[in-house]
C-alpha cells in the first residue's frame, strides 16, 4: 500500500469499516438469502449440466451427449510426446527436472514423462508456461517424489520459505495429470513447535488430475490451493489440516488417513466470500487413522466441505466440524455430509450447523460436473 496517498488510505479504511458496519448489522439476514441463493444456483447448475448429459469418465471419449474437450486441450492430446526418466540411466533424463527443462516454453503438447521406479530427491516446479505435463509412474512399483522443506526452512537471506514454497512439488501449470506416483515430504510434525508445516504438493494449475497417487506428510501435505481438481483412487495422509486451500475439488474413492496424534482437523478448506466456487467434495472415500479429527475446519467464513457415501472410522469426532473458533462461520459454512457409514458418521454430538444434505442438495457434489469434468477429464490410460 506504499504508493497509495495517505488520503487514499484513509478513504478505503472508512469505506472498509462502513462496509464492515453494514455488513454486519445485517449479516444474518444476507447469510441466509445468500445461503438459499447459491442453494437454487446450485441445484439450477446441477440441472443444467445433466441436461448436457454430463458424465463421469467411464464414459467413452466423443460418446454421445458429451460436452466437447476443451480446444486447447483436445490440440494438445492430439499431439503427444512420450520421454522417460529414469536414474540408471536407461531413459531419455536421469531427473525430472532435467526432462522437465528440455521442454519448450509455452508448451502445445500432451508431455507424458515415463518415470520409472526410484526415490527422486527433487524439489520441482513446473511452471504456467508448462501446461498438459502428465507423469506417468509405475503401478506395481511408484515412483516417489521426496523433500522435507518445513515453512520455517530459512531463504539465503534468512527470512522463512513459508508454507506455499515448503512444496516438494508445486504445479503452476495447467491440465496437469499424475498416475501411479507417490508424493511425499517427509518433515517431521512436532505438536507445538511452529512453522513446521511441510507440503508435499502444492496444485495451483486448474484442470488437474490424480488417478491412483498418493501424498505423504504430516501438518499441510496436501496443499490443493486453486482451480478445478479431480482425484481418483488416492491415499492421503498427514496430521493437521492435511488437505487445505481453496480449490474446488473431487476426491473418488480416496483414503484420508490422519497421523494426528491429538486433535486435528482432515482439511481446512479456504472459501473466503461467498461468490467463490470453491469446495472439497469427497465420495465414495474413506477416512482412516489416529487421533481425533474434524472432517473441516474453517480457514474461510465460507469454507465449504462435503462427504458423501464415505465410511468414516472413529477417529472422526463426535462434532464433526470445527468453525476454528469464530462463531459467526456458523452461520456461512457449508459443511454437508450425505450417505455415510461408519462410527464417525454417527450424529449423536454433531454440531448443529452440520448439514445433513437431502438428494437434491448433494447432487451438485456427487459427479465430475462438480469440477466441470465433461470438458476436461480424459481417459487418462
Ligand atoms: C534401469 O531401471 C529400469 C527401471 O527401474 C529397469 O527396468 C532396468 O532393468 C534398469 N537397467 C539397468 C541396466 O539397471
Ligand atoms: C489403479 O489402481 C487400480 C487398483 O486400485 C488398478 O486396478 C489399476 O490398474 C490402476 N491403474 C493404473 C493405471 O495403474
Ligand atoms: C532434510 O533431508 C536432508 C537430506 O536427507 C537432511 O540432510 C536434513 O537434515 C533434513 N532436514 C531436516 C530438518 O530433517
Ligand atoms: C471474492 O474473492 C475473490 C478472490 O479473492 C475476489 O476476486 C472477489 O472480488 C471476491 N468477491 C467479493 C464479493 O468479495
Ligand atoms: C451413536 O452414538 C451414541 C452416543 O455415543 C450411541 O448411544 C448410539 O448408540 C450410536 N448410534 C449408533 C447407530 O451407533
Amino acid at each position: 500500500m506504499a504508493f497509495l496517498s495517505h488520503h487514499l488510505q484513509l478513504t478505503l479504511l472508512f469505506l472498509f469499516l462502513f462496509n464492515a458496519t453494514l455488513a454486519y448489522s445485517s449479516w444474518r439476514f444476507e447469510k441466509n438469502v445468500d445461503y438459499n441463493n447459491w442453494i437454487s444456483w446450485n441445484i439450477k447448475n446441477y440441472q443444467q449440466k445433466t441436461t448436457l448429459k454430463a458424465e463421469s469418465i467411464v464414459q467413452a471419449p466423443g460418446a454421445a451427449g458429451r460436452k466437447a474437450l476443451d480446444l486447447k486441450l483436445r490440440k494438445a492430446e492430439m499431439n503427444k510426446v512420450t520421454i522417460s526418466v529414469s536414474q540408471n540411466g536407461t531413459g531419455d533424463f536421469k531427473t525430472i527436472r532435467e526432462a522437465l527443462n528440455s521442454i519448450p516454453l509455452y508448451n502445445t503438447r500432451r508431455l507424458i514423462l515415463v518415470i520409472k521406479p526410484g526415490v527422486y530427491r527433487e524439489k520441482i516446479t513446473i511452471p504456467r508456461t508448462l501446461p498438459f505435463v502428465t507423469f506417468l509412474g509405475d503401478a506395481n512399483d511408484p515412483p516417489t517424489i521426496t523433500g522435507n522443506d518445513t515453512a520455517s526452512v530459512a531463504r539465503r537471506d534468512g527470512s522463512p520459505i513459508g508454507t506455499f514454497e515448503s512444496a516438494t512439488v508445486s504445479v503452476d501449470a495447467n491440465y496437469f495429470v499424475a498416475i501411479d506416483m507417490k508424493f511425499e515430504n517427509t518433515a517431521p510434525h512436532e505438536t507445538g513447535s511452529i512453522g513446521e508445516q511441510g507440503v508435499a504438493i502444492r496444485i495451483s494449475g486448474t484442470k488437474a488430475a490424480f488417478y491412483n497417487c498418493s501424498f505423504y506428510g504430516s501438518q499441510d501435505t496436501l496443499y490443493d490451493h486453486k482451480g478445478l481438481h479431480f482425484f481418483n483412487n488416492c491415499f492421503i495422509q498427514g496430521s493437521v489440516d492435511f488437505i487445505f486451500g481453496y480449490g474446488r475439488s473431487l476426491y473418488e474413492n480416496c483414503n484420508l488417513n490422519s497421523i494426528a496424534k491429538k486433535v486435528a482437523s482432515l482439511t481446512a478448506q479456504k472459501r473466503t466470500n461467498s461468490s467463490l466456487e470453491s469446495g472439497f467434495s469427497f465420495k465414495d472415500s474413506v477416512v482412516t487413522g489416529s487421533g481425533q479429527v474434524y472432517l473441516g475446519r474453517a480457514w474461510g467464513d465460507y469454507s465449504r466441505v462435503v462427504f458423501s457415501y464415505t465410511f468414516l472410522d472413529k477417529t472422526v469426532l463426535p462434532q464433526g466440524w470445527s468453525d476454528w473458533g469464530d462463531q459467526k462461520r456458523d452461520f456461512s459454512v457449508y459443511y454437508g455430509e450425505y450417505k455415510c457409514s461408519g462410527p464417525g458418521a454417527n450424529l449423536t454430538g454433531r454440531v448443529p450447523w452440520a448439514r445433513m444434505l437431502t438428494d437434491e442438495e448433494a447432487k451438485p457434489f456427487i459427479g465430475t460436473y462438480y469440477v466441470e469434468g465433461d470438458s476436461w477429464l480424459i481417459r487418462p490410460y
